[in-house]
């Protein structure tokens, strides 16, 4: 029974595992595509516990790579996890230090912003920051989510109501859970040029369900309360989803521009 739990634990660890590096892999290739280059001075905003930051000082390991958030809590998180620091060095930073952020004028080569836009009341003052520390031609990425990439059939009234909930929860805090549609618009007012954009999207086939419905919603359930009810409806859906009798796929969309 033991060895039974233990086999169990271990597959299921390297089931997550393998699952990790799938989207890791995914995540190098979208960078890289995007124009990240090993020398480049690149500018994390909105790092949070740096769930990317080391891959981003991999990729940029002969330049620099610095990591802001204003959440000084998971800028330390973030810190730690840096073993590996590129060529010319790594630092964490708090944006509200506006000054140090001012110094940074012109010196950057590529800006990533993920899942964090829709955190954010004041994007433009949080992109104009981005546009004034990269160089010319420099680059931003930003991916971020949308709820209208949100497919099901049949369609599901828990599913909906909490999308409906924490979309009217995270507007009320400043957010927004359909800003992904939004993100070129954003760019082309602040005068980013070669804005290219696309959408990619995962099934429960890319993703084992579990995983697609926790990357889907488990954000909204921890915003609203519902982390228990919607472990439940995960336990009793994957069945259907295995026997094809509910279908699930989200998406992030990808925007990438020069300065
Ligand atoms: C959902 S987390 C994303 C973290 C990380 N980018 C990732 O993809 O794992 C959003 C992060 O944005 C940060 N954030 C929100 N508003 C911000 C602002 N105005 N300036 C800097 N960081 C901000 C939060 O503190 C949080 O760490």
């Amino acid at each position: 029974m033991t060895l039974d739990l233990l086999n169990d634990t271990k597959q299921e660890l390297e089931r997550l595992q393998a699952q990790a590096n799938t989207m890791k892999s995914l995540e190098v290739k979208l960078l890289k595509q995007a124009g990240l280059k090993p020398n480049h001075s690149v500018l994390e905003f909105g790092c949070g516990p740096g769930f990317v930051t080391p891959t981003l000082c991999e990729l940029a390991n002969q330049g620099k790579v610095i990591s802001i958030d204003n959440d000084e809590k998971l800028l330390r998180i973030c810190a730690e996890k840096i073993k590996n620091p590129p060529a010319l060095g790594f630092l964490t930073l708090n944006n509200s230090n506006t000054s140090y952020l001012e110094s940074l004028d012109s010196t950057i080569d590529f800006s990533y912003l993920r899942f964090v836009l829709q955190h954010i009341e004041n994007k433009q003052e949080a992109l104009k920051q981005v546009h004034q520390c990269l160089k010319k031609n420099g680059i931003v990425c930003v991916v971020d989510s949308d709820d209208g990439l949100v497919l099901q059939f049949p369609q599901d009234e828990f599913i909906n109501s909490l999308l409906l909930e924490a979309q009217d929860l995270q507007k009320k805090r400043g957010g927004d859970r359909l800003v992904g549609r939004k993100i070129p618009s954003l760019l082309a007012d602040l005068g980013f040029s070669k804005i290219k954009s696309q959408v990619i999207m995962f099934t429960s086939d890319d993703i084992p369900f579990e995983s697609l419905a926790k990357l889907l919603f488990g954000f909204k359930a921890d915003l609203v309360g519902k982390t228990g009810e919607l472990n439940e409806w995960i336990n009793k859906k994957v069945i259907h989803t295995s026997s094809r009798k509910y279908f699930l796929s989200g998406g992030i969309v990808l925007v990438t521009a020069e300065k």
